[in-house]
């Protein structure tokens, strides 16, 4: 078994093909300086999201060997926190996300229904993406908008209230269709 700091470096001999260019990695310093010395773990969460954001929407074992690199944390650090939370993509996604809440409020509301309804629409359940690659179906905790469920998040935007028809709109929004659909 090598010692971790060797580990370390053998990791980083693999990653060579994921690095972020000079202008990230400086945001990663930045990120970094946020907290106190020896604190970098800190920043683990902020570091995977631009690591995300910066390796195709999702984070690949390398993908993440290469942040523990960085913040000089052990793999086993990052992978604990990146398959903890829904906000990270252990898998590579399609270009539209549908993150649809489960929760509580959501599900009394109607969540399930907006599920099955977008697999009717899509053909795809919870942790798919379709063959064209146009969606991703995530089924999420929480987001923090109960008032307003069921609903789903799609980028940086939530959609609320949902129905039937405002996943047809969205569907084909997001398709670049001019019409909507109705079913
Ligand atoms: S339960 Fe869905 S946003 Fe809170």
């Amino acid at each position: 078994m090598p010692k971790s700091t060797d580990y370390k470096k053998e990791k980083t001999n693999q990653n060579m093909s994921v690095s972020f260019s000079a202008d990230k990695l400086k945001e990663v310093q930045q990120i970094i300086a946020r907290y106190p010395e020896e604190r970098q773990k800190s920043a683990l969460l902020p570091v995977l999201h631009l690591a995300q954001q910066e390796f195709g929407g999702w984070l690949s074992t390398e993908t993440m060997d290469y942040v523990a690199t960085l913040l000089q944390l052990e793999p086993i650090e990052v992978y604990e926190v990146a398959t903890f939370y829904s906000m990270y993509n252990l898998k590579p996604i399609g270009k539209h996300l549908l993150e649809v809440c489960q929760t509580g409020p959501c599900m009394l509301n109607g969540s399930e229904e907006i599920v099955a309804y977008i697999y009717e629409k899509l053909g795809i359940r919870p942790g798919q993406t379709t063959a064209d690659g146009m969606f991703t179906l995530k089924t999420v905790e929480c987001l923090g908008a109960c008032g307003y469920a069921p609903m789903l998040q799609l980028g940086k935007n939530y959609r609320e209230h949902l129905t039937r028809q405002k996943i047809d709109e969205l569907i084909a929004s997001c398709s670049g269709q001019s019409t909507v659909a109705t079913t």
